[in-house]
């Protein structure tokens, strides 16, 4: 990958999208910078797709630019733009093998075939595909589809690599093995990747920046740590969970799950628990709302609790946050 590459950068300017009289992308604004990993994470329906295929130019804005590095991308045709899609159902051609597959955007660019089969052989061996190569889709386990899948968007070499819900036609073990192999790929390129996902614990896992998105719009962008520890807004601090959202004298704020204590005795109660394995979760209901609490698991067991058990819960001041 060229230096050039990985200097650019990805701006999206008051960008909009409607259909009908769906506002399905509202005004957003949005700075990538070069070679990071962001996730747009949002729940169904929030606009992350249209996005994303609007950078990709599959979708036209009715509004708004797309620059990337120092190019206006935004009436540029897909192959001309330097981005590549990957999609949810990997789109693979049934037909072709692995090397056809792969190699299919250089041929359509009319790369000779001795050139594109040693470009698409070397492809597969970067997404552990090589031994595969002679299979057709069909063959293939949907892990393995989607590595062919990766290798086919890559091999055009693009600046940006979009991913749309990349992950979610697997099935969990592999869904978390990929997720490690997405990530270390991107860091190997050096090129900035896309990834929308509806998954919270994805997004944390794999982003240096996460955008949540709601009706159209970007509630918040940040680093994970910051998205997490500081959500601006009761439907961040929701959606992005581990927290209570509590309303108390006119002031709504969010307290993590696992920064609230337990003691015996008290006026609220415990109404379920949960054992996760290192943490145990317990929903306890308060006289003013109903509160999660996670505790680590030596912790619960110095109880051990009991459905049914009064408690009353504390916090730390310093853990409530304010919430807009
Ligand atoms: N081609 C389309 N025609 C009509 N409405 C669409 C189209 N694509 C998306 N929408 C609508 O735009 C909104 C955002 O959709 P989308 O970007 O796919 O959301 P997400 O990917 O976050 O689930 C939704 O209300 C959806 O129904
Ligand atoms: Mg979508």
């Amino acid at each position: 990958m060229s230096e050039t590459r990985s200097n650019s950068h990805l701006y999206l300017k008051a960008l909009s999208k409607r259909f009908g009289s769906v506002v399905a992308v509202d005004n957003i604004d949005l700075t990538i910078d070069a070679g990071q990993y962001c996730c747009m994470l949002g729940p169904s329906g929030c606009g992350k797709s249209s996005t994303l295929r609007m950078i990709a130019g599959h979708e036209h804005p009715d509004s708004g630019r797309i620059v990337l590095g120092s190019t206006d991308i935004t009436g540029q045709p897909p192959a001309k733009r330097g981005t590549a899609m990957m999609f949810q159902n990997y789109a693979l051609f049934p037909h072709l093998d692995c090397v056809d597959n792969v190699a299919f955007a250089l041929k359509m660019r009319g790369v000779d075939k001795p050139t594109r089969r040693e470009m698409a052989l070397q492809m597969l061996e970067r997404v552990h595909m090589l031994e595969q190569r002679a299979r057709k889709p069909g063959q293939l386990s949907g892990g393995q589809q989607q590595r062919v899948a990766l290798g086919r968007a890559l091999i055009t070499e693009p600046q940006l690599l979009l991913l749309d819900e990349p992950l979610s036609a697997l099935d969990p073990y592999l869904r978390i093995e990929m997720r490690t192999e997405l990530k270390r790929l991107q860091r190997d390129l050096g090129i900035a990747f896309v990834h929308v996902t509806h998954s919270q614990e994805e997004a944390m896992a794999l982003a240096d920046m996460v955008v949540v998105m709601n009706e159209g719009q970007i509630e918040q962008a940040g680093q994970p740590y910051d998205v997490f520890n500081r959500p601006a807004s009761v439907f961040v601090a929701k959606f992005i969970g581990g927290h209570n959202v509590i309303e108390k004298d006119d002031q709504i704020f969010a307290v993590r799950s696992d920064k609230i204590r337990v003691n015996r005795g008290g006026d609220s109660v415990i109404r379920n628990i949960e054992f996760l394995g290192h943490t145990v979760k317990l929903s306890i209901q308060s006289p003013a709302t109903e509160l999660t609490v996670t505790c680590a698991d030596n912790e619960f067991y110095r109880g051990p609790y009991e459905t049914g058990d009064p408690v009353s819960l504390q916090w730390n001041h310093a853990d409530q946050h304010v919430l807009s």
